[in-house]
């Protein structure tokens, strides 16, 4: 039985990683076998990649160059672990993936689509999500939930930009989901979590329903 593979996307603060947790208990239940992984990151090589990124010393390289480091660990990221998961039957959640590259690099950070496209292309090789759940908020309530989440730590690469950087990734994330409507669902996040929670069941539930069925009661083969 082939896996799935689902993406959570949205700006800072938008309650990924708390919604990624309880899909991941609701699918556990349904006796799935669930991997949670996250970008840049989730193989061994992209967590260099990782590091790098975020400590900010790419950001002197140009919007450029931070894509290509992006899509590198996307690379290994979908090898190591993505691929792997799926052929064995497993739920792949992650949080973010290529459509964070779209709206940060692309629409916040100014590059071409064609060259998003052709690198997407490439990087991805026909592994896309089957859906992908857009957490959306106004960018105020997120970077203040993200200043609260860090407390004293600093500020990493990208939530050290400022509101209209932040207004653009917005706006990139909704035109996202504009353009691809069979694969994205656009999730208001500024809600509480419970609510939150219930709505992303119901569009598991509305547009994958063998996932959302016990498993024993899905047929095999
Ligand atoms: P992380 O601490 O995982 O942030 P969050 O909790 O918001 O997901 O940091 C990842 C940062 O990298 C985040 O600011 C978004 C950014 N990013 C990109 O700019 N491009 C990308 O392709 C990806 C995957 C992330």
């Amino acid at each position: 039985m082939p896996g799935a593979f689902i993406t959570f996307e949205g700006g800072e603060g938008a309650g990924k990683s708390t919604q990624i947790e309880r899909l991941r208990r609701r699918l556990e239940a349904q006796g799935h076998s669930v991997l949670v992984t996250r970008e840049p990151g989730g193989s061994e090589r992209a967590e260099r990649i990782r590091e790098f990124l975020l400590s900010g010393r790419a950001k002197a390289l140009g919007t450029f160059a931070e894509t290509i480091l992006f899509s590198a660990a996307r690379l290994d990221h979908l090898e190591k672990t993505i691929r792997p998961a799926l052929a064995a039957g497993r739920i792949v959640l992650s949080d973010r993936f290529s459509d964070s590259t779209r709206a940060y690099q692309g629409a916040a950070g100014a590059l071409e689509p064609d060259l998003l496209d052709a690198v997407e292309r490439v990087v991805l090789a026909g592994t896309e999500p089957v859906l992908t759940l857009i957490l959306d908020l106004p960018e105020s309530i997120g970077m203040s939930r993200a200043v609260d989440r860090r407390g004293d730590a600093r500020a990493d690469r990208f939530e050290g930009e400022g509101a209209a950087f932040h207004a653009a990734l917005r706006q990139a994330f909704l035109d996202v989901a504009k353009a691809a409507p069979q694969r994205c669902a656009v999730i208001d996040g500024s809600r509480d979590p419970d609510t939150v929670e219930k709505e992303i069941w119901d569009v598991v539930r509305t547009r994958l329903p063998d996932l959302a069925a016990p498993r024993e009661h899905v047929a095999h083969g």
